[in-house]
């Protein structure tokens, strides 16, 4: 255990992390209500690392990824306050101007649905273009750069299918091309939120198997997004489980999934179907329990330094 009660990872060593995320709040205002949507989260991602954010919908998860790269309202409907530490820079303190140097390029995002991602008006090679020309103007032969990264997602046929508009694409092609504008411009961190919720299982299971792919090919970081603990293992180094903006439970993936300290990770994991085992009926979430276990174990983490996880 680390010295908050959180299990250390032990799968880098390398002496900073590449993005290091300190005592983040995010709060939303409207008609003078405040929705407190992140509550004090700390985490890091190293070079290479493979975090996963796990949490039911609501729990925070898409916000603090958002955040990174300020891509919330801003103030006031939207307050960040904490540290996000890229490479030793704080990103909180940048201008919108220098943000924008690692929004889409050190930083790049695959979101849930690729159909509303992409824009409809434009042919796949187009919208690829725009990523590499505005984060890579020192790319002279953009077309080949198109079907090299259509190729990389094993896209078949790119110089053909790079002249397609987004309708005459599958949902899981669609989901190729997303991922291939991400890493079109080199990110160092890939933030994948929900990137296979929207397709169906066979195709879920071929996007997991191409980022695994990716992952090793290209040595990057990434943060995957889900609330389902079933794609985690194999895949994440490590992992981080929310619960209404709030980190209870964090550790390297697999002593996680083998022994879960919070109930509420227990029940998300109790929610991976199984092959050969028949349930008899869904399990059911007791929320009033867990608000209590969830906040005896955070008062825990609390008083042993912070709710933070490294
Ligand atoms: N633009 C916004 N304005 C106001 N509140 C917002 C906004 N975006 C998110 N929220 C609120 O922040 C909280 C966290 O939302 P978030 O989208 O991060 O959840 P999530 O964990 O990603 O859920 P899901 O699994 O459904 O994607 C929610 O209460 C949500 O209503
Ligand atoms: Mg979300």
């Amino acid at each position: 255990m680390a010295k908050n009660g959180n299990r250390n990872s032990s799968s880098t060593e390398s002496p900073s992390p590449l993005l290091d995320v300190r005592d983040l709040v995010i709060e939303f205002r409207s008609r003078g209500e405040t929705n407190l949507a992140v509550d004090g989260i700390s985490f890091e991602v190293r070079k290479g690392e493979t975090l996963a954010v796990v949490g039911e919908s609501g729990s925070g998860k898409s916000v603090t990824a958002m955040s990174l790269t300020r891509l919330l309202p801003e103030e006031p409907v939207c307050r960040i306050s904490g540290d996000i530490l890229f490479e030793g820079r704080n990103l909180t303190r940048c201008s919108e101007r220098e943000i924008r140097k690692f929004r889409g390029k050190e930083i790049a995002y695959i979101f849930q649905e690729p159909a509303t991602s992409l824009n409809p008006v434009f042919t796949v090679g187009n919208q690829i273009a725009e990523a590499i020309k505005l984060h890579r103007p020192e790319v002279n032969d953009v077309e080949k750069e198109i079907i090299r990264s259509l190729d990389l997602v094993k896209i078949r046929e790119p110089e053909k299918r790079f002249r397609d508009y987004p309708h005459q694409l599958s949902g899981g092609m669609q989901q190729r091309v997303m991922i291939a504008m991400a890493l079109a411009c080199h990110p160092k961190l890939l933030v994948a939120d929900e990137p296979t919720t929207a397709l169906d299982v066979t195709i879920q299971a071929q996007i997991m198997d191409l980022l695994r792919d990716l992952k090793q090919k290209l040595a990057m970081s990434i943060i995957l997004i889900t609330h389902n603990f079933g794609i985690v293992s194999g895949f994440a180094d490590k992992v981080i489980v929310m619960f209404r903006g709030k980190i209870v439970e964090a550790g390297p993936t697999e002593e996680v999934l083998r022994n879960p300290q919070h109930a509420y990770t227990r029940a998300l994991i109790s929610c991976i179907p199984r092959m050969g085992v028949r349930q008899k009926r869904l399990t059911t979430i007791d929320y009033a329990e867990l608000e209590k276990a969830g906040d005896q174990r955070l008062t825990e983490n609390r008083n042993n330094g912070a709710n933070t996880v490294e």
